[in-house]
């Protein structure tokens, strides 16, 4: 897709690498909607973005996430892209992670991208673009992060449904997935440690993975 004019929703914008792409969307000519749940962060990244309209939600408010969509939608005067930035990670064996945890990760790492995404998608103009981060944990299934990891293969499958259910429609529907990034992200885990990891990308490698795999979509 073009970004220089483009409509572009980045909901986990406030986190590392949301911020990082709704910069460099904002760099390159797109006009973004940024939305977050740290108010602090959102005000800042607004203010390093011309003004950019921003607006808050919580990932366990579906409802919220849905009704960001729509925010965007009339704040931008239509949208062409939502990437979905938003995300938890959780460490521990099965047995040392309850119900609540599990509930925690799925929610915030499913059913909200997947909120966003089911709103956007009647909005979608035909060459728009529907995005989400999943990650590599999908293809490698590693011991100790079973609930995450479940949560993001949910999410990837969605992907892959959707992805078919738009071909004749033209909108591009892309799974973001991510090898480990040195964002701090695993720092903030909901529950446990991480276990020790090789150096990771950056965040800035990160953003510009993103920024490639939208502007390849045609
Ligand atoms: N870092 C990695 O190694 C890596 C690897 C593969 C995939 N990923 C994925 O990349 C995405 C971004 O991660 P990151 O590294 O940028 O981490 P991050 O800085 O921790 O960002 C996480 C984002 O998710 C939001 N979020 C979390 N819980 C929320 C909730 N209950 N309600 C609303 N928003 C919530 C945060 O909002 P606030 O900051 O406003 O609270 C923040 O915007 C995630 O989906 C992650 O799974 C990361």
């Amino acid at each position: 897709m073009k970004i220089s004019g483009a409509r572009i929703l980045v909901p986990g914008a406030t986190g590392a690498i949301g911020s990082a792409l709704a910069e460099q969307l904002h760099q390159q000519g797109a006009r973004i909607a940024i939305a977050g749940r740290d108010a602090a962060a959102l005000t800042r990244l607004a203010d390093t973005c011309s003004g950019a309209p921003s607006r808050r939600f919580d990932a366990y408010d579906l409802d919220s996430c849905a009704g960001t969509v729509t925010w965007a939608h009339e704040a931008l005067g239509g949208l062409d892209a939502v990437v979905v930035c938003v995300g938890v990670a959780g460490f521990g064996r099965v047995d040392a992670v309850g119900d609540a945890i599990a509930e925690h990760l799925i929610t915030v790492n499913a059913l909200a991208p997947m909120a966003f995404l089911r709103a956007a998608l009647p909005l979608m103009p035909r060459g728009g673009v529907v995005a989400a981060v999943t990650g590599v944990v999908v293809d490698l299934a590693p011991v100790g992060m079973a609930d995450y990891t479940a949560s993001k293969a949910a999410l990837a499958l969605w992907l892959t449904c959707v992805r078919r259910e738009q071909r004749r429609k033209g909108v591009h529907v892309l799974d973001l997935r991510l090898d480990h990034v040195e964002s701090g992200f695993a720092d903030r885990a909901v529950i446990g440690s991480p276990p020790s990891l090789p150096r990771g990308q950056t965040v800035q490698e990160a953003a510009n993975a993103i920024m490639e795999a939208l502007k390849s979509e045609k």
